[in-house]
Parts: C-alpha cells; sequence; structure tokens
C-alpha cells in the first residue's frame, strides 16, 4: 500500500526544537538502558514536597497487578501549576479566555488565577469538602471551570467534571456513582449563541442525586435561574466569605487527581481514575516535547474541559509549564466559519491543536474563511481524537498552516492521561493521517485476534505492553472491571480497543475501535448506551446501534430499532426516538440514522450479528458474508431493501 506523500522535518526545526530525530533515537535507547534515569528525568520536572525515592513499580499480571509511580513522593498538583510560577511569571497571563460571541475576552495572569483557585479552594472547605471526597463540575468552558478544578486539586478533593452537553440523566448516574456531595455549575451556558440550561439541568438531575448537600452556582449570564435554599448558593455571594490564601494540600504522588468518565464498549460509563504525580508529570512532559511549547507562547487547545483533552492541554499540561493557556467558550461556526482564525489573529496563538471533525466541517466552506485571517502567529498544529484522512490533514497542512507549520496527529485516550503517539515536530517526517511513532518509553504491539504478537508491515490489534506514568490507575469503585476490560483480553498488556497498521517504517496508522465504541465528531460513545436509551422508549421493543463513515462527524449512528407488537412505524416516531435519545444522554447522541426493523440478525443463540448490521450501515452489501447461520435469514434481505438514507 502506497501511504503518499511524506513531509520531511524542516532544517529549522531539527536544529530547534525540544526534541530532534538524534534526541529521540537517544531518549529510546535510554528507556532500555537506564530506564529508571529516564523516568526519573519525567518525574524531575515537577515540585515535590517530598522527592520521590521510588520511580516505578508496575505488575500488569493479573496475579500481582499493580501500577505505582513515583510512589513516595509528595506533591500538589496546583502548586506545580500555580505557586512555583509566581515568582518567576506571576504577572505572566496564564489563562485567556475567549468569549461565545468574541465581544469579551478576560486574561487572567497566575497571580490571579492562583487568587482565584485559592478561594474556590476556601469555599470548598467550608461547605465541607475534605482530602479524597468527589466534587462534580459541569460548567462551560469559563475560567471558573480551569479555577474549581485546580481548587480540588489544591485541597485533595477528587473531581469529576461531566461535559455540559450531557443530559440530566447522565449527569445524575456520574454523581451517583461517585458520591460527590458537592456540584459546581453556571446558571447557564452560551455556545454558538444559544443557551444551555445547565442549573435547570442541575435541578432534575439532583431530583435522584439525595447525596448531594451543596450546588456552586456560577453566574454566566445573569439569567433567572431557581435557587433551593439551603442548598444552593452563587460563588459571587460564596467568594465574599473567604480569603484569597489557601496552603496546598500535601498529596502523595499516587493519590487520585479526578475521575473522568468515559465510555466502553459494555455497562455504564466507566470512571476512568487519573492519580497526582505521573499524571501532571506525564501531561506536562507530553505537552512541552510534542508540541514544542517555548515559554512566553500562547497555547490553544480547542477541546471542553469536560474531556480529557481539556483536562490534559487546556488545564494541567499548560499551567505545569507556565504557559498561557487559551479558553475558548464558543464553536469553530459562529459567528462565522472564519471564527478559529480570527482568534488565533486576536490572541496571537503560536500553537493551535484541534479535533478533525472541525477541519473536515470548515473545509466544506472552502478556503475563503481561513484566508480572510492572517494566522501569521501560528507556527504549530495539531489533531486528536479520531483519524485524520489524508485530504482533510493536507487542507490543514497547505491552506491553514500554509505549509509552514508541522501537524502533530496525537494518538491516545482518556485511559492514557495524555499522548502516547505522535510525530514530534522536530524528530518525525510527517505522513498525513499517521500518528507516526510512539513517545520513548511507550511500547506499542500489535497482536491478531488470538493474541499472536505481529512483527513488520502489518494490521492489528493495538496494545501498550508496558507502563508510563500518565496511565488511568483504577476504574473508580470497580477495580475488577479495570482489570477485566483492559488487561484480560490480552493477559498482560494493556489494550487499547484501537487497530492500527505499522507500516514498513515504523509508522503507525490507527484505523479506528475494534470495540463496540463509536467515535462521533470525536466524542466517544458506547453503542450499548444508545441501544439501552432505545429501548427505555416505551415503543421500542429492542435496538442495534452501529457506527457509519460520515463525512463531518468521522462517524455517524445508525440505529435499527425494531418496535412493538401494534406500533405504527411513523415520521412522527423517528423524530421522536431521535428526541428522546438527545433527552436521555445529550444532543451529541442524537441518532443520524434510524431504521425500522421488523427483525434483527441474530445467531442461533440469540446474538445479534453486528457484523452484519454495521454492512449494511456502511452500504457494503457486497460484503455481508456468511449469513446461513442466522436464526432467521430472511430478515437481512428485509434490511437490505429498506436500508435508510445516509445523513
Ligand atoms: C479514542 C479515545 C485522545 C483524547 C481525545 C479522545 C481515537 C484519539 C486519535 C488519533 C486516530 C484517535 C481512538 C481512541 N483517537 N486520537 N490521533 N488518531 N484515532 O479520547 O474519548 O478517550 O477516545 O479516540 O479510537 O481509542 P477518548
Amino acid at each position: 500500500m502506497s501511504d503518499g506523500e511524506v513531509f520531511p522535518v524542516p532544517q529549522e526545526w531539527a536544529a530547534k526544537a525540544h526534541m530532534n530525530a538524534e534526541a529521540y533515537e537517544a531518549a529510546v535507547r535510554q528507556v532500555e538502558s537506564d530506564p529508571e534515569g529516564y523516568w526519573t528525568r519525567i518525574g524531575q520536572r515537577l515540585d515535590w514536597i517530598k522527592p520521590f525515592t521510588q520511580v516505578k513499580d508496575v505488575s500488569f499480571d493479573k496475579a500481582d497487578f499493580h501500577i505505582n509511580w513515583y510512589a513516595d513522593g509528595v506533591l500538589n498538583v496546583a502548586a506545580n501549576c500555580l505557586d512555583r510560577h509566581l515568582e518567576t511569571r506571576g504577572d505572566q497571563v496564564a489563562l485567556i479566555w475567549e468569549s461565545d460571541d468574541g465581544h469579551s475576552y478576560d486574561a487572567l495572569t497566575y497571580r490571579q488565577l492562583h487568587a482565584d483557585v485559592c478561594r474556590w479552594a476556601n469555599v470548598l472547605k467550608a461547605k465541607g469538602v475534605q482530602k479524597g471526597d468527589r466534587v462534580t463540575i459541569y460548567l462551560p468552558m469559563i475560567p471558573a471551570a480551569a479555577a474549581s478544578m485546580l481548587a480540588c486539586a489544591r485541597i485533595g478533593a477528587i473531581h469529576s467534571v461531566v461535559f455540559g452537553g450531557f443530559s440530566p440523566d447522565s449527569l445524575a448516574g456520574r454523581i451517583q456513582d461517585c458520591d460527590s456531595k458537592v456540584v459546581i455549575t453556571a446558571d447557564e451556558g452560551l455556545r454558538g449563541g444559544r443557551v444551555v440550561p445547565l442549573k435547570l439541568n442541575v435541578d432534575e438531575a439532583l431530583k435522584t442525586c439525595p447525596g448531594v448537600t451543596n450546588v456552586i452556582v456560577v453566574k454566566r449570564t445573569g439569567g433567572d435561574v431557581p435557587m433551593t435554599a439551603g442548598r444552593d448558593e452563587y460563588f459571587s455571594d460564596l467568594k465574599k466569605t473567604v480569603s484569597a490564601e489557601c496552603p496546598a494540600e500535601p498529596m502523595g504522588a499516587e493519590d487520585p487527581l479526578f475521575i473522568l468518565y468515559t465510555s466502553g464498549s459494555t455497562g455504564k460509563p466507566k470512571g476512568v481514575l487519573h492519580t497526582t504525580g505521573g499524571y501532571l508529570a506525564w501531561a506536562s512532559w507530553t505537552h512541552e516535547v510534542v508540541f514544542d511549547y517555548r515559554p512566553g507562547e500562547v497555547f490553544w487547545c480547542t477541546a471542553d474541559v469536560g474531556w480529557v483533552t481539556g483536562h490534559s492541554y487546556v488545564v494541567y499540561g499548560p499551567l505545569a509549564n507556565g504557559a498561557t493557556s487559551l479558553m475558548f467558550e464558543g464553536v469553530p461556526n459562529y459567528p462565522t466559519t472564519s471564527r478559529f482564525w480570527e482568534v488565533c489573529d486576536k490572541h496571537k496563538v503560536e500553537i493551535f491543536y484541534t479535533a478533525p471533525t472541525a477541519l473536515r466541517a470548515l473545509m466544506r466552506e472552502g478556503d475563503e474563511p481561513v484566508k480572510r485571517a492572517s494566522r501569521k502567529s501560528i507556527r504549530l498544529l495539531g489533531t486528536v481524537g479520531e483519524p485524520i484522512n489524508p485530504e482533510a490533514w493536507l487542507w490543514y497542512h497547505r491552506v491553514v498552516g500554509e505549509e509552514r507549520c508541522p501537524i502533530v496527529d496525537t494518538w491516545w485516550q482518556t485511559e492514557t492521561g495524555a499522548c502516547l503517539m505522535t510525530p514530534l515536530p522536530g524528530a518525525h517526517a510527517l505522513k498525513p493521517g499517521s500518528c507516526a511513532k510512539p513517545l520513548p518509553g511507550v511500547k506499542p504491539q500489535l497482536v491478531d485476534a488470538e493474541g499472536l504478537v505481529l512483527d513488520g508491515a502489518i494490521n492489528g490489534n493495538l496494545c501498550i505492553t508496558d507502563s508510563w506514568p500518565g496511565q488511568m490507575r483504577t476504574v473508580y469503585g470497580d477495580h475488577q472491571r479495570f482489570i477485566d476490560t483492559y488487561f484480560s483480553t490480552y493477559p498482560g498488556k494493556y489494550f487499547t480497543g484501537d487497530g492500527a497498521r505499522r507500516d514498513a517504517d515504523g509508522y503507525y496508522w490507527i484505523t479506528g475501535r475494534v470495540d463496540d465504541v463509536i467515535n462521533v465528531s470525536g466524542h466517544r460513545l458506547g453503542t450499548a448506551e444508545i441501544e439501552s436509551a432505545l429501548v427505555g422508549h416505551h415503543a421500542v421493543a429492542e435496538a442495534a446501534v452501529v457506527g457509519y463513515p460520515h463525512d463531518i462527524k468521522g462517524q455517524g449512528i445508525y440505529c435499527y430499532v425494531t418496535l412493538k407488537v401494534g406500533v405504527e412505524a411513523t415520521e412522527a416516531l423517528l423524530a421522536d426516538l431521535r428526541g428522546h435519545v438527545r433527552h436521555e444522554i445529550g444532543p451529541f447522541a442524537a441518532p443520524d440514522v434510524i431504521q425500522f426493523a421488523p427483525g434483527l440478525p441474530k445467531t442461533r443463540s440469540g446474538k445479534i450479528m453486528r457484523r452484519i448490521l454495521r454492512k449494511i450501515a456502511e452500504d457494503d452489501l457486497g460484503n455481508l458474508g456468511d449469513t446461513s447461520t442466522l436464526a432467521e435469514p430472511a430478515v437481512v434481505d428485509d434490511l437490505v431493501k429498506n436500508r435508510a438514507g445516509r445523513g
């Protein structure tokens, strides 16, 4: 297979970048010859209250499973992200906030953010929050999101940020699972000019969360929202009652930092748990080497803090490095499709990091909206979240970056904490669509379905055979599920759930999930979650959901729905079902296609044959494979005959 065009490392990048090809090779060699020294140096990026003497202590073996990094060290994440910068760059901007409509923005210096975080921390303490307690944060992209996360870290509370696009039901499930007593939200959010009723959603969610004692509300729009006496208070009132100083709690390196819920192939979303020392070291180190971050530069990651990308590359990585991080409240096409590039000009963004789905949507609008802005401050581009098709990559490179900016296509997961595979801009030639090579210390391996290790240029299931500091440590409240989900398919290895191809140069090309997880506009969803929402509707007897290729979203959501006997298949019901899924999970999970199916293809033992459903959804009818083992082969003919038009 030809891999298309290759873009060599520009000379000045090889000369000036944090890591060039020689440095990369040297690091890879050091991991083999002196792993202790290699990992020690990464850990030493941080300020430790008590320095670690233990470095890596890991076993992926079921019988003796444990993952510990820098375990005897003591530190505080907020102190690393704020206090240690005060002397050298207290008056440098830490966070630039750009509002949804672009009419207002804010710039918080390290000193100001530090004071805000201390006030938040004192407010939380006053509400009884202690070390180890969970706090749920359901906020729009406003500075209070970063401040409240860091405040939790400062006092040793564990935050669980829930993306503002999630429904009240999804929010309730996440509050209950980790038993948060305090919820932080805003009156309303604003996205693309539309109001998001965050406080109303919280009120709805809390009907099933009796354990929540306090709701702290940030005023974003000033909208008139109901406040429950004795439970709900405005942060603007509370902050007047506290001081702007709060000591940072000494935390063990392996003490929990945050929980972030993510979808898997089965069951409820999992509470991915990250800890203090290893996570911060890895987020900070990758932010520096992958994006070649230089002091004083403006770094813009467009992700919402409700996802791991926002945790690691809006908040923790950049702030640990003393960077200026841009936080964007809005969307790429509001008020116009030039928005991203206008913001880059306005704030002189040097490094820009976004998702392929946004690029594909913008590419459709042509080059003019890009060229209207100068973009001359940008020197590096990045993508994350899903495979980028070479066409979108080339457009990003040619039109947005004017062939002058390297693109880092960073592959990682909620579970991995921060980047694992990516080109380094000073070290690796770029191949559009490939995430290139593992970072030094990361050990990918391709295996076949039976677990046989595959060598050379080949396709396989992607595992990682050894730990890195930013690895998740457990599924909150269910350690067995952690081991079963990630270390049992291929015993002794971390299984990513992704498929990948390795080419003759050792470059990796992620082919997408090989499990029942789908990636819709960079949002990760379990097909089982959508199915469960559908069968919760009174008209539905059975449902099966698969992904299919979608021009903009990467994958679209295709639902096969069998109605209960006597229910009529109408257009109105279609709309109702779509609305039902939005309501149950959140707007981003709304089905693209719903096909009414009198029956679903099942094996004689009753297992739904998803492979066939995927093929029909993909319109790949020549490859349905053997259908003779089905209980009722005729259902396939009906599904094919009545397959729905793609969205
Ligand atoms: C899944 C993880 C990484 C943070 C945001 C998503 C897919 C992620 C890439 C990439 C191809 C990618 C994988 C992965 N993915 N980055 N550069 N190229 N695929 O985190 O929600 O946990 O999703 O996103 O399928 O498993 P997430």
